[in-house]
């Protein structure tokens, strides 16, 4: 198979979900352009509207207008945060923060998913859960209400920036000081720098300490959102799966908390090369130019994960194809994501001829020249859907994915943009 074209990619999930929850915190009317439109985007929308915000619809080349009054408003229902689990946590922080009550609840995916990680360290700021004197709710649904916060010094067992964004929020909304250390690794720091850009003192220490300073307000803005790189990878992973061509990906967020796919990439031989352009939302922005490789395993540090937590389907799946073995190193957060993405990735590669084992909490692939061929169950997992489908692009490859119609939750349109990077 061929691979042809130049394509954008849609906007940045992680930014998005920020940019629509901070412009709910601010008095006016804010605008996003580029923002995703995606189901999950859609998601952190509903429950703003719930939450007493004006968004316009999220639809795919408009401007995202955000009306709010500094504050949120009591909910008069539940709020539903759909698939996204950026949704549910990031919202926690805002809710504990104000007083009054609310519920989150989510789709069946959602509601497996651990919450304790948030709810304990915003629990000990001051936000009550649940009923009084039961234990605190590790899942979804749960009841919250906020109110008068400390600050707090966490160091939380799992590096995420979902936890992380919670803390900074409730930071933000309870004007109290947050300081966060994570374990292994450092997440995505868009919070930290979107709230550098507003002005807020978020300072990184030697010691690896993020000290955030209450100060100020939140202002409306006017932003343009970067295209998001974990889109961007599965298009990057099918161009260098194919027989020939190249492939072109413009305005693609550049965060280097966020681009070890790139590294790895390389690492692996992919042929890629990286131009930047300029910056969006304080993040460097730029243009990707990959061409078809051959492949080599790697080995993929337990420092390198949060960087690519969101890649590793799609690395995983290129393992496949790889010369010799990649390992990748403590991988257990996998498991909580969307689904079981650690059980599933690798019975989806045995599923399609290859061969994967975890190990632990690591997961080793072992390159095969034999092409795909067999069934992928999805478990309504966006991420595990599109690393598969990508797979078919690999030469002489009979991969059938039981459920596309998931990318939508953070790819709108993936299957019709994968069908046009397919050369003749
Ligand atoms: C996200 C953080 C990641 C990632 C998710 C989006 C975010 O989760 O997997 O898709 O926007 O903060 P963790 O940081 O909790 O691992």
């Amino acid at each position: 198979m061929l691979v042809q074209g130049c394509v954008i990619v849609p906007g940045d999930k992680s930014l998005t979900h920020r940019l629509l929850l901070l412009a709910g915190l601010a008095a006016g009317r804010s605008r996003i352009r580029g923002a995703l439109t995606s189901l999950d985007a859609r998601s952190t929308a509903k429950v703003l509207r719930c939450l007493g915000v004006s968004v316009s619809p999220l639809r795919a080349g408009t401007e995202i207008h955000v009306t709010a009054k500094g504050r949120l408003s009591r909910p008069r229902e539940i709020l539903h945060c759909g698939n996204s689990g950026t949704t549910a946590r990031l919202l926690m922080g805002l809710l504990a923060g104000h007083d009054f009550p609310a519920s989150l609840t989510g789709d069946k995916s959602l509601r497996r998913r651990p919450m304790r990680r948030v709810t304990d360290p915003l629990s000990l700021m001051g936000a009550r859960f649940g009923r009084k004197g039961s234990p605190l709710p590790d899942r979804l649904p749960l009841a919250i209400r906020g109110g008068d916060l400390r600050g707090i010094n966490w160091e939380p067992e799992v590096s995420s920036a979902q936890v992380k964004g919670a803390l900074l929020f409730a930071g933000v909304v309870g004007r109290v000081p947050v300081a966060i250390r994570e374990p292994n690794g450092r997440s995505r720091d868009h919070t930290e720098r979107l709230l550098r850009s507003f002005g807020y003192p978020v300072e990184e220490t030697s010691d690896g300490w993020i000290r955030f300073q209450p100060s100020g307000t939140v202002e409306p803005f006017d932003v343009e959102v970067p295209g998001d790189i974990s889109s961007a990878a599965f298009l990057m992973g099918a161009a260098v799966l194919a027989t020939g061509g190249s492939l072109a990906i413009t305005g693609v967020g550049l965060n280097p908390t966020r681009s070890g796919f790139l590294r790895v990439l390389e690492r692996m031989g992919g042929r890629v090369t990286v131009t930047e352009t300029g910056t969006s939302c304080g993040e460097p922005v730029g243009n990707l130019y990959v061409r078809p490789g051959s492949l080599v395993g790697t080995t993929v540090t337990a420092a390198e994960i949060p960087g690519l937590i969101d890649e590793i389907p799609m690395l995983a799946v290129l393992a496949t194809r790889a010369l010799g073995p990649t390992r990748f190193h403590e991988v257990g957060e996998l498991r909580v994501k969307e689904s079981d993405r650690l059980g599933l990735l690798a019975e989806n590669i045995r599923a399609v001829g290859g061969e994967a084992a975890v190990q632990g909490n690591d997961l080793v692939v072992q390159g095969r020249r034999t092409p795909p061929g067999g069934r992928v169950r999805t478990d309504g997992d966006h991420r595990l859907a599109m690393a598969f489908a990508v797979l078919r692009m690999a030469d002489g490859a009979r991969v059938e994915v039981d459920d596309l119609s998931c990318a939508e939750v953070s790819f709108p349109g993936f299957r019709e943009v994968l069908d046009g990077i397919k050369g003749r």
